[in-house]
């Protein structure tokens, strides 16, 4: 959850982008040493990770044996809207690593307000996480989730092993928004989104 800033600096010093050093703001060093001498908490890392408000997705793929695999990310982020590649990390401990790295395409649903429940079941042990749960099926072989906010299917662009998460970079094959607030995730609770206002334009 929240591996953004890891994966970014990870990204600048695996030289990944043509131009690496553009990407050295004099920050960064200075932050870079700070984390490696531990001068701060694990708890305190993630409290001021959660500052950062975010919605909530759930990705999944088909697994081998024809179900499917989904779990509760507010990793995802927008990357590039040429190639079109968005991003998303998982811990390396996820029980379901191994369907994601093996699938060739995947689902990614933007939770609405009204589906915190889904959000809680795709993040804690359950016997059947799609057991009553309304999908249809896109060309990714995935499951797209009824009432969500936004649908993307993608497939791998690329992938990164940093720290204790994959990043997984992926290319929109589609996508789709449906209507209404999303769901948000800040300090460690859910929230939703507030209404817009009568007659204003999106920014
Ligand atoms: C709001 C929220 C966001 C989360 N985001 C991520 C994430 O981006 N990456 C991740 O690896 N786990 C994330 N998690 C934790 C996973 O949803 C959870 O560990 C899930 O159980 C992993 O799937 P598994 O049980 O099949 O291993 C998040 C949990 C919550 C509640």
């Amino acid at each position: 959850m929240g591996l953004l800033f890891t994966a970014m600096a990870g990204t600048v010093t695996i030289g990944h982008f043509p131009t690496a050093a553009a990407f050295r703001p004099l920050a960064l060093p200075k932050l870079a040493a700070a984390r490696s001498a531990h001068l701060f908490t694990d708890r305190h890392f993630r409290d001021a990770l959660a500052q950062f408000a975010t919605g909530v997705t759930v990705i999944c793929a088909r697994v081998p044996d024809g179900g499917y695999t989904g779990f509760t990310a507010n990793s995802f982020n927008s990357v590039s809207l040429d190639p079109p590649l968005v991003l998303w990390s998982l811990k390396r401990s996820a029980t379901n690593l191994p369907a994601f790295e093996n699938a060739e395409r995947y689902t990614i649903n933007v939770l609405a307000h009204g589906q915190v429940e889904l959000a809680r079941r795709f993040s804690r042990p359950h016997v059947d996480r799609f057991a009553g749960v309304p999908f249809r099926m896109g060309s990714a072989g995935a499951p797209l989730i009824e009432g969500c906010v936004a649908w993307f299917e993608c497939s791998h662009y690329a992938r990164y092993s940093l720290g204790d998460h994959v990043l997984f970079i992926g290319e929109v094959e589609t996508c789709e928004r449906g209507s209404g607030a999303a769901l948000l995730f800040h300090q460690h609770r859910y929230g939703i989104t507030p209404p817009p206002e009568r007659g204003s334009e999106p920014k």
